[in-house]
């Protein structure tokens, strides 16, 4: 069997006959598609043809990479992210991440959609992830270490990078709205949380939850990227008045945010 090296190479080559060279690569979450669209000399492929790439199938994710410039940067954007609780290994859920290093990509970008469990915050805030807790109980890393791909035990002191958190900062307030910054927890899913989650997941010290980005984060980590994660606060948390949550309404609420997330993704991609 092919390792994870070899593997993430085969897809970069295939990628870059079609002429892919991205600096960054944006990895757009639940109800956030359409960047892809904003870039110039744009085009796309389907998750499908692309060698060893999975196939999403979250609700709200389009299953396709485009390729394109904003003002001059050459991106790598995906048009749907791979969850864990969809069932793949988070070797396979983090490649992407593997063939844009492979690309020559320094910079990763990430939204997702995210329970608000900072009762302080709205539905509809965006926020900048400043840290994270993983509790998927796995790890992109596990099993034996390709030192090709990065170093055995990588530092996880300074996981997003603060340069990129303070520039997104700087984006928000140029524009006009607020952007906060949190501690995101990641758990597996699909299910969403008991009362009594939620409760502990907050006196653990997180301000969000989601089923995903933390390992995205590890592998860029590992493999030397630059890392800022935005997240939509697309429904609160509250244990004491908890309304079950429907899907429609988390792709709503993320719709709605969108433009905003847009301007920031477009302004640090001008800096990538
Ligand atoms: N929990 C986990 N993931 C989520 C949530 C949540 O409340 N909302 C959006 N994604």
């Amino acid at each position: 069997m092919r390792g994870l090296f070899e593997k993430a190479e085969e897809a970069a080559a295939f990628l870059r006959r079609k002429g892919a060279a991205p600096r960054a690569l944006v990895i757009l979450g639940t109800g956030l598609g359409g960047l892809g669209e904003r870039l110039e000399d744009a085009f796309s492929v389907p998750y499908a043809e692309v060698p060893h790439f999975p196939r999403s199938t979250a609700p709200g994710h389009a299953g396709r990479v485009a390729f394109g410039r904003h003002e001059g940067v050459p991106a790598m954007v995906m048009e749907g992210r791979f969850h864990y609780y969809e069932g793949y290994p988070l070797e396979e859920v983090t490649l992407p991440v593997r063939v844009a290093k492979a690309l020559g990509a320094r910079t990763l970008l990430i939204t997702n959609a995210a329970g608000g469990l900072n009762l302080a915050w709205a539905e509809g805030d965006i926020v900048a992830i400043e840290d994270h807790l993983n509790l998927m109980g796995a790890s992109p890393l596990r099993g034996e270490n390709d030192e090709r791909l990065g170093p055995r035990f990588p530092d996880l002191s300074e996981p997003y990078d603060r340069a990129l958190l303070d520039r997104a900062a700087a984006i928000a307030e140029e524009h006009g709205f607020p952007l906060r910054k949190g501690v995101f927890v990641a758990v597996s899913g699909p299910q969403l949380e008991t009362r009594a989650e939620y409760r502990w997941l907050r006196s653990m010290g997180a301000d969000l939850v989601g089923m995903s980005t933390v390992p995205e984060c590890i592998a860029a980590v590992h493999a030397g990227l630059r890392v800022c994660a935005l997240s939509v606060v697309t429904d609160r948390c509250d244990p004491d008045h908890l309304e079950p949550v429907k899907v429609e309404k988390i792709l709503a609420v993320a719709a709605a945010a969108a433009p905003r997330l847009e301007r920031l993704l477009l302004g640090l991609l001008r800096h990538a």
